[in-house]
């Protein structure tokens, strides 16, 4: 008898559980690719001598604590605990298998010395620093050739003290291209989740030839005026979520790459299966980018839930000839603007050479974009579209789209502008160009 009873309750009990969760369940996510682990093996920083008081130069905690990681070999990997304080240090190499865990208030402080920043080699998809020729600044958290790496906690932060790196390019004293804030390069299962970015020298957080990449609940800030502080830049990597974070930065919030001219198109490695989803973010460059750098490759793309202010360009798809390489099945929708200088910009004439020895007849291919549902306020442009007359965009399919102008001119912002373009529009306004007015081939 009381057995029945207590096989009853749990079944009650799991019945209210379904019907209660699955509501929350339909938030939609790809997070899954790389589900979280929990780790019983913990240390913190504290162990390794580190020294949370925002003046001591904790580089060889952070050192010996990794170093301990990668020998012990616990299974089940190690978490190693930042507690709540300021800890200044040099850049530094993640492992495999950890967890790096910034508590509340935990804040990993970059140094402004920038004289004793390691160099590390160009990209090959590169052939050369971003901006200066030669090597480049290693990032500030480094992780190579690594698996099953997560970045999380409660929000701590890990502040990249850019100001420094920004006056030297401000007066072009740069020797090499500045570092980014983190980077993993040639690595898998990656989870960044619940940190706060901030004052990147350059561009925040960059995946470079990885595969299954989460990066969500995440907070990017840098000022307006920061050049080069991108947000997220998933570059030659595959499978990569990107959700629910906030990013405002002096540079693109999100923009996919895939490798730079000559060399990109001989690393032939392109950004394939990446989900952009409900981002908040404003920026004077774009919100939502492809390019410039597409050397390699960009495919299926979905972008959706985007809410920009104060932009620059809300949708950006850019590449150059010499560039090569074939951006197609890029999907966007459900984005809204308010107060941007060009709503939706797709065009080949952006981004410079990495050297003399680009090929000029390398031309890019751009086709298979869908961009829907899409509401703006103060944009004043609308939309611009320029093919190449030798490597014309086709399949650019617009709908439901309406971007205002400013409030007293009702659409009264400057027309939408396309050459060498093909595809079709439906519900748009202002009214696309001529030669995206009718709906063409593209589905009802
Ligand atoms: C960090 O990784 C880079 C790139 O693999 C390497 O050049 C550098 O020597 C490493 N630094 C340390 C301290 O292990
Ligand atoms: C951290 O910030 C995210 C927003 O980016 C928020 O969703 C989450 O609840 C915060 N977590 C904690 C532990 O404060
Ligand atoms: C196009 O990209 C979407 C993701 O946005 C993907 O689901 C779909 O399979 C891709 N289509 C093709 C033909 O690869």
């Amino acid at each position: 008898m009381r057995l029945w009873k207590l096989l009853l309750s749990a079944c009650v009990t799991l019945l209210i559980l379904k019907c209660c969760c699955s509501a929350t369940d339909e938030v939609v996510t790809c997070s899954g690719i790389v589900p979280m682990v929990n780790r019983n093996d913990k240390i913190s920083i504290t162990d390794f001598g580190g020294v949370g008081d925002g003046r001591t130069l904790n580089t060889k905690a952070f050192n010996e604590a990794i170093y301990r990681i990668k020998h012990l070999r616990r299974r089940g990997g190690t978490l190693l605990y930042i507690p709540e304080g300021v800890y200044l240090t040099q850049s530094f190499n993640l492992t495999s298998r950890m967890t790096l865990y910034l508590a509340k208030g935990a804040v990993i402080k970059a140094t402004q010395n920038t004289a004793e920043w390691p160099l590390i080699a160009p990209l090959p998809s590169y052939g050369r620093g971003r901006e200066r020729p030669g090597g480049r600044y290693m990032s500030f958290i480094h992780g190579e050739q690594l698996h099953d790496v997560i970045i999380t906690g409660e929000n701590g932060t890990i502040d990249g003290q850019g100001g420094v790196w920004w006056e030297m390019w401000r007066r072009r004293t740069l020797q090499f291209t500045r570092p980014n804030l983190i980077e993993f390069k040639d690595s898998r299962n990656i989870i960044i989740s619940n940190v706060i970015f901030k004052n990147s020298p350059f561009w925040n957080i960059h995946p470079v030839y990885c595969n299954n990449v989460v990066i969500r609940h995440v907070t990017i800030l840098a000022p307006p005026s920061s050049p080069n502080t991108d947000g997220i830049d998933p570059d030659s990597s595959s499978h990569v979520c990107i959700e629910d974070s906030h990013i405002s930065t002096g540079d693109d919030l999100v923009a996919v790459k895939s490798g730079w001219d000559q060399y990109g198109i001989n690393y032939g490695r392109p950004s394939t299966d990446i989900t952009i989803r409900r981002i908040v973010g404003s920026s004077p460059f774009a919100g939502i980018a492809v390019g410039s750098e597409t050397s390699g490759g960009v495919y299926n793309i979905l972008a959706e839930h985007i809410t920009l202010k104060h932009m620059g360009i809300g949708i950006h798809l850019k590449t150059n000839t010499g560039r090569g390489g074939t951006i197609s099945n890029i999907t966007i929708s459900n984005v809204y603007m308010s107060n941007v200088r060009k709503g939706i910009k797709i065009a080949a004439d952006v981004g410079d050479h990495p050297d003399e020895n680009y090929n000029p007849k390398a031309l890019p291919v751009l086709n298979h974009v869908r961009i829907t549902n899409v509401r703006g306020k103060r944009v004043q442009q609308a939309g611009l579209i320029t093919g190449l007359k030798n490597s014309p965009f086709t399949d650019i399919c617009l709908s439901n789209i309406n971007l205002h102008g400013s409030s007293h001119q009702s659409n009264g912002n400057v027309p939408w502008k396309c050459s060498y373009v093909s595809g079709g529009s439906i519900q748009v306004k202002p009214s696309p160009c001529s030669d995206l007015i009718h709906s063409g081939s593209c589905p009802i």
